[in-house]
């Protein structure tokens, strides 16, 4: 089902004179004071919103939003309270944005314009209206694929126009906005699709769909072809279920041929059952979530093409599901991996740095410039930063900056955990090179990332681990209840200033 399409633009107007709906205005708990163009449009409207203010029917507060009816070229002026100006933020101008923008949609409300002066405060206005397109498209997301019940009642915002009295044009921004946008919730659709529907073939012919609709290339391997690829780990954690694996591969080239790509390595479980290690109830629940990093990627990788971004990128995404079975790969098995390593197997539930070992290493032999990996690798992200952060790992000094960088930019929160040499010592075997897990349970990301560190070859790699964030139980600000998107507001501001 194709979705309608929200459209949003910027449009220089006097505030007196925009029509519709509704207008948003933003407001600071400690500038409760109205000026220029707001004064204007309060004198207008009879002073109905400085009588608000002074009557205490509206303070600012962070989160607090009044609508006031006045029924005519705007039928309601809505205020949205922006809280002290000195914790003031992108952030929260985000949340202000997305939450305003559900509930007009919940109130069936199609269209509402807002004041771009009323959010600016110290920011760029080019990044307020990029961050106002970016919130609004992903807070409006929802997940309707498989509501067949008063399909024709479900709601959409139809037309957002951001104000401004500047002449300059956001052509550029609202793009970028709205193909990221579109990246983070094509994102979640898929991984919100369920396990039956959503199998590896599946996700592979929605890869070579996604090529075809654009310039890039696609290719696809298939259970033999990986056997023959030599991919042990891989092939072994997909052995377990009918649903055969695919190694799925997008090329992307926005430069010369001639210059390194940078690969984009994602976690594609499509259900992640513990195999053998069976995932007891209630943690076997939403692990459809288990391909968020594999489902990432393709979604970043087509952004890029969309925005033209001058690089070359390769994602590489082993789908693949993990049950067990008479035919499943079990705890003291050994396997070998793609570079040729040996790796003894301790819990048959510690599948996905197995598939990542053979893609990164695979990925590794292209001799890109750089690897990023996202994968939803454990539960143990949970314990680290909780809901709000994502952790993640790099050898590499320029990767280090660079993500650090994209994380402020994108507001798409990360923190770095550490690779000290003390680690390897949890992941030594008695009988193979290399056993996947610690069988301490302590430090379990850092773990993970330890394990993926001997199959990048020495090639500048981060690790990304969203094995929390890739789902939200809350339903807030841009976050909607399931899948999140994330790192794709991440990767996308990284590759925008790639160098
Ligand atoms: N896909 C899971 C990680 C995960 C678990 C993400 C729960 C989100 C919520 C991964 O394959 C897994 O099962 N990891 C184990 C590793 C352990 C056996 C060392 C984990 O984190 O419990
Ligand atoms: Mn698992
Ligand atoms: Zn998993």
């Amino acid at each position: 089902m194709e979705k309608t399409a929200i459209s949003v633009k910027a449009s220089k107007i006097e505030l007196n004179k925009v029509k519709g709906n509704a207008l948003l205005i933003g407001l600071l708990k400690d500038k409760l004071t109205l000026s220029g163009e707001l004064k204007k449009l309060d004198e207008e409207y009879g002073g109905i919103i400085s009588s608000y203010i002074k009557n205490n029917h509206f303070k600012a507060e962070k989160g607090e939003t009044r609508s006031v009816f006045v029924n005519r070229n705007i039928k309601n002026l809505v205020l949205v309270g922006l809280g002290e100006e000195e914790k003031y933020n992108l952030d929260v101008l985000l949340n202000a944005i997305a939450d305003a923008s559900k509930k007009f949609r919940d109130n069936g409300t199609e269209n509402f314009s807002l004041c771009l002066d009323s959010f600016k405060n110290k920011f760029k206005e080019e990044d307020v209206v990029e961050k106002i397109v970016l919130s609004a498209l992903i807070g409006l997301y929802k997940f309707t694929e498989f509501k067949t019940k008063d399909n024709g009642k479900i709601r959409q915002i139809k037309q957002i126009t951001i104000i401004t009295n500047s002449n300059k044009n956001f052509d550029n921004e609202v793009k970028y906005a709205s193909v990221v946008a579109n990246a983070v919730n094509k994102t979640r659709d898929l991984v919100n699709m369920p396990p039956n529907v959503a199998t590896p073939e599946y996700m592979a012919d929605y890869a070579k769909e996604l090529a075809k609709k654009s310039g890039l290339k696609c290719i696809v391997f298939d259970e033999k072809q990986i056997e023959g690829m030599k991919m042990g780990c891989f092939i072994n954690v997909a052995k377990g279920s009918i649903n055969k694996p695919r190694l799925v591969i997008l090329e992307y080239y926005g430069n010369d041929k001639k210059q390194k790509p940078i690969a984009i390595v994602g976690k594609g479980i499509t259900f992640d059952s513990g195999g053998l290690n069976l995932k007891p109830y209630p943690y076997i629940l939403n692990m459809k979530d288990d391909k968020g990093g594999a489902v990432a990627a393709m979604h970043i990788i087509e952004a890029c093409y969309k925005l033209k971004f001058p690089l070359n990128l390769i994602a590489i995404m082993p789908f693949c599901e993990n049950m067990p079975s008479g035919s499943s790969f079990r705890p003291d098995d050994v396997l070998t991996a793609h570079n040729g390593m040996t790796v003894e197997i301790k819990n048959t539930d510690a599948e996905g740095r197995l598939i990542l070992a053979d893609a990164l290493s695979y990925a590794a032999e292209m001799k890109p410039q750089a690897i990023i990996d996202i994968a939803t690798l454990t539960g143990a992200s949970l314990i680290a930063l909780g809901y709000i952060g994502t952790p993640f790992l790099t050898t590499n000094e320029k990767l280090r900056e660079k993500i650090k960088n994209a994380s402020e930019k994108s507001l798409e929160k990360v923190w770095e955990f550490p690779l000290w040499q003390e680690y390897e010592e949890n992941i030594k075997s008695d009988v193979a090179d290399l056993k996947h897990i610690s069988e301490e349970s302590d430090a379990g990301v850092i773990i993970g990332a330890t394990f993926l560190k001997n199959f990048v070859n020495e090639i500048p790699w981060a690790h990304i681990d969203i094995g929390t964030t890739v789902w939200s139980k809350a339903d807030k600000g841009v976050l909607t209840k399931g899948a999140t998107g994330v790192t794709a507001r991440l990767m996308m501001e990284m590759l925008r200033e790639w160098k």
